[in-house]
């Protein structure tokens, strides 16, 4: 197991580009399963759950390179629909391959997946949309067992009852070659069902109304390959003003999203910190000590605050000046980050999905376990602006999404090694 040491009291300054984002390569990765050729994903990032998928891939029959910052998918000699559990249990993204096994094969057996634990996750949604565009399912020893009686899925309505980004991509993934149209109400708006849709749209797809609430898709008989660039990462994009919110410094962070990170930029302003918008960057500068955010923090989503950055803005907020309250909306435990904020000496408060955080002049190093993905990036954040060192274990969930973290981090002047 590796671990994080980390010094902090360094002002972080420099330039980041950003890389592409771990939340559409995945989909996106999973829809090269549907295309009978050679799938070119530039901007792909490096990324542990990139190569469970790539795993997936391979374990299909399907042929996926990575190098740095791209794959190459070629699914034309897919030959399996099954996924083992160790590979199902790997990552929450697993399950979204059973929409594009099912469009591609008419058939699929997977299991529950895995990820990082937020609370309950339960996958209910999937199965019944699928169920409604005609997959029978089945338990056989534990395994989820999916079945299209004619082969081929049919199109229908399907209204969510709550805008679930994964179902809604797993829908997408099942209906671009189903039979008819599907109509998805209620469906996610994230940028990264679009950035998913634009990419199948590339393989020949018929999708309207992606990052809308209502997307109507119509089954074409066959994909083809394309070469497709994926979006950057709006949540690392976060990260990045946030760690520089938190040390303070000044930072350039090139190849951002900006209007997709903007529920986050117009929140850390109220913050006291500076943001300034040209072109596809973003200038972070962090001058006096924050300012407490006068309204409640509320999780929601897109594109209301997204509850991938909770963690992070909280790392910034401990030594704020004044109370700040989250009230986190999506998942039922995604406070699990605050013990180590508290260990580290900050004051939080946790009432069910309520975290009351009032600020504090400083707070110093500690011995902590990073509890998932982003907490354990919002711990690096609080690690590098504390007074001494942190021991951050349990590093394997950073490196799950964010590539080359502890060399960006240095490059801006940041004190951390890896051992
Ligand atoms: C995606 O997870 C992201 N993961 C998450 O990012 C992100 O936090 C989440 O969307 C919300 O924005 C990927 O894109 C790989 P959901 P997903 O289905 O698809 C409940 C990160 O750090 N639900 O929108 O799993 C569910 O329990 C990760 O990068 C059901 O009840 O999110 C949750 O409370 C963490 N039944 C809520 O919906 C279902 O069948 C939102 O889940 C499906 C979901």
């Amino acid at each position: 197991m590796q671990n994080f040491v980390i010094t902090g009291g360094n002002r972080l300054s420099g330039e980041i580009n950003l890389q592409g984002s771990k939340n559409s390569a995945l989909p996106i990765m999973a829809g090269a399963f549907l295309v009978s050729g050679e799938c070119v994903l530039k901007s792909c990032p490096v990324l542990t759950d990139v190569y469970s998928a790539s795993r997936i891939l391979n374990r299909l029959g399907c042929k996926c390179r990575l190098s740095s910052g791209e794959a190459v998918i070629d699914s034309s000699g897919a030959s399996s629909f099954e996924i083992p559990d160790e590979l199902m249990r790997e990552m929450r993204s697993s399950i979204m391959f059973m929409g594009a096994i099912l469009g591609r094969m008419g058939e699929c057996i997977v299991s529950i997946p895995g990820g990082c634990e937020l609370g309950s996750r339960p996958i209910d949604m999937h199965l019944a949309s699928m169920q409604k565009m005609g997959v029978e399912i089945s338990d056989i020893n534990g395994k989820i067992h999916c079945r299209i009686p004619s082969g081929r899925a049919h199109g229908t309505k399907i209204s969510l009852s709550f805008p679930s980004v994964g179902t809604t991509e797993n829908i997408i993934l099942c209906a671009v070659t189903a039979k008819g149209e599907t109509i998805i109400n209620n469906a996610a708006r994230e940028p990264e069902i679009c950035d998913l849709c634009n990419f199948l749209r590339c393989c020949g797809a018929e999708i309207k109304g992606d990052g809308e609430s209502r997307i109507v898709i119509n089954g074409v008989e066959k994909l083809h390959g394309c070469e497709y660039t994926i979006m950057p990462d709006r949540i690392v994009c976060a990260t990045y003003i946030a760690m520089t919110a938190a040390t303070g410094g000044e930072m350039i962070i090139k190849n951002a999203c900006i209007s997709e990170t903007e529920p986050f930029i117009s929140v850390i302003e109220q913050t006291g910190c500076g943001i300034y918008l040209a072109d596809n960057r973003i200038y972070v500068r962090k001058g006096a000590r924050l300012r407490a955010l006068k309204d409640r923090i509320r999780t929601m989503p897109y594109p209301g605050f997204p509850t991938d950055t909770q963690a992070i803005l909280m790392s910034a907020l401990i030594t704020a000046d004044g109370t700040s309250v989250f009230e986190e909306n999506i998942f039922d435990c995604r406070y699990r980050h605050t013990d180590a904020f508290v260990k580290m000496g900050a004051d939080i408060q946790v009432m069910g999905k309520v975290a009351v955080v009032r600020g504090v002049p400083e707070i110093h190093g500690a011995d902590i376990e990073a509890t998932d993905l982003r907490g354990g990036a919002a711990m690096v954040i609080a690690a590098l602006s504390a007074e001494g060192t942190t021991h951050l274990s349990n590093i394997y969930h950073i490196d799950r999404g964010y590539e080359k973290f502890e060399e960006a981090v240095s490059s801006l002047g940041g004190k951390i090694r890896r051992e």
